[in-house]
């Protein structure tokens, strides 16, 4: 059964919204109601978010190339397909989603603002008008601003303060991390929603939505990085007194695994992926010598090779990638403040082996992270693939249960509007 989207959501006091994640290798669509009367029911105590999974859609994706699309109308055609997909598990017609984007062309840096105080309490409006005044720096005609993410706020002096309104002082100042993205990779994402008949409500930068899923307050307090390693992309998004101090996409994933190994092995690309899936791992040492694996899909072309013949190809490349990483953290000297260490997420963090080279290389304690919260988790949406498409609905959700921005963030009018206005009149 459809039914309207708007309409059904304000029939039952819940809310519906909706992630859509657009990756290199397939596309999720994730569908996630929100409660409002009871918090306690499914919320995820650690996003303080009562959120249930009420259907998912995904899709190999075409026409989407390290994080950018490559291909419109291909990519249009994966996006209709995860969409339909979850349509169809969830009863909820889409009209609107979350969107995430990454790619090697965001990059972000800081600046900060600082504003007199007219009134006597600093409220909603001063905050505003002091990141606004962070926020006024030159952007090249060819970016677009993506989030300004509020690391402090400092009151007459006085630094350290995550959240001034209430305070009295007269003069507010703000340190904010701004993240940018290439205007043509942002509007060809967005038009490949719109072409598939969505409304983009919000674009979301996918390792903020995958924190969101896989991370803990106190970890991004105490200060963690994770690293998302999809198909194309590694997301890295370092995170310290509970905000992001420093992020950056690599232009490597785990398709470069599986190409990899098709080139060495000289095999199909389909056959070094599901080989890599399956025996794959990042550490020669980790193998035993008398292991053999099958390879050749019919009995005339296989053969049996050690497994460590495969081990042996994906090893380098596991290096480089780590090796890359390091540079992210140590050489910007940020490795001393990752007192929680390094979560690693994404579907290609599977990997057997993977944890284990990164803590060898990055000389931090590392975890998988599986993507938690919501309710309604099902065997196949608890994966670290589903990380981003998760972490968007919860980015989302959170958003509209406050009635408000966690932070300012690229946002489009319609439907995000209208919503607010719902949810606004629920809280009055
Ligand atoms: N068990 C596994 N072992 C090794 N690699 C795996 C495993 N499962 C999935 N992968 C790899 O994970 C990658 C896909 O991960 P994911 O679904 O997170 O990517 P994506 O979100 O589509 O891409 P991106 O984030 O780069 O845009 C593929 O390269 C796939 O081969
Ligand atoms: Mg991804």
């Amino acid at each position: 059964m459809h039914f309207g989207f708007i309409k059904d959501v304000s029939a039952d006091a819940g809310r519906l919204v909706v992630g859509l994640d657009i990756g290199t290798t397939k596309v999720c669509a994730v569908v996630a109601e929100i409660s409002f009367n009871d918090p306690d029911r499914s919320a995820s105590s650690r996003n303080g978010c009562g959120l249930n999974i009420v259907g998912t859609g995904t899709s190999p994706s075409e026409g989407i190339k390290k994080g950018v699309v490559t291909n419109i109308e291909s990519a249009v055609e994966s996006v209709r397909c995860a969409v339909r997909e979850a349509e169809a598990s969830s009863g909820v017609e889409i009209r609107a989603v979350h969107a995430g984007i990454t790619g090697s062309h965001v990059t972000s840096f800081s600046s900060s603002g600082v504003i007199a105080v007219k009134e006597r309490e600093i409220g909603r409006k001063e905050v505003d008008s002091v990141i606004d005044a962070a926020k006024a720096v030159a952007i090249p005609f060819d970016r677009e601003i993506l989030h300004v993410l509020p690391v402090g706020y400092t009151v007459d002096g006085q630094n350290g303060i995550t959240d001034p309104r209430g305070m009295g002082g007269v003069r507010l100042e703000t340190d904010v991390r701004i993240l940018t993205g290439a205007a043509t990779s942002i509007n060809n994402m967005i038009r490949s929603c719109e072409k598939a008949g969505l409304e983009v409500s919000e674009t979301i930068f996918q390792p903020l939505a995958s924190a969101e899923a896989v991370l803990t307050e106190d970890e991004k307090n105490l200060g963690v990085a994770i690293i998302d390693i999809g198909g194309g992309t590694t997301d890295v998004a370092l995170f310290k007194d509970g905000n992001i101090c420093h992020s950056s996409v690599l232009a490597l994933g785990g398709n470069n695994f599986t190409k990899d190994a098709a080139i060495g092995l000289r095999i199909p690309t389909a056959e070094a992926e599901s080989l890599k899936k399956r025996y794959g791992c990042s550490m020669i040492s980790l193998v035993r010598d008398d292991d053999q694996i099958e390879i050749g899909s019919d009995a005339k072309s296989g053969k049996s090779i050690p497994r460590s013949y495969l081990v042996e190809i994906l090893q380098p490349r596991a290096e480089e990638m780590f090796s890359l990483i390091k540079n992210e953290i140590t050489g910007r000297g940020y490795h001393k403040y990752l007192n929680s260490g390094v979560v690693l997420t994404g579907g290609a963090s599977l990997m057997e082996g993977i944890d284990v080279m990164a803590e060898h290389m990055l000389e931090l304690p590392v975890r998988i992270g599986y993507p938690e919260g919501p309710g309604g988790m099902t065997h196949k949406t608890c994966d670290p693939a589903y990380s981003t498409g998760i972490g968007l609905a919860l980015f989302g959700a959170r958003e509209t249960m406050s009635g408000q921005a966690m932070f300012e963030s690229r946002k489009f009018s319609g439907f995000s509007a209208r919503m607010k206005e719902l949810v606004g009149g629920l809280f009055k």
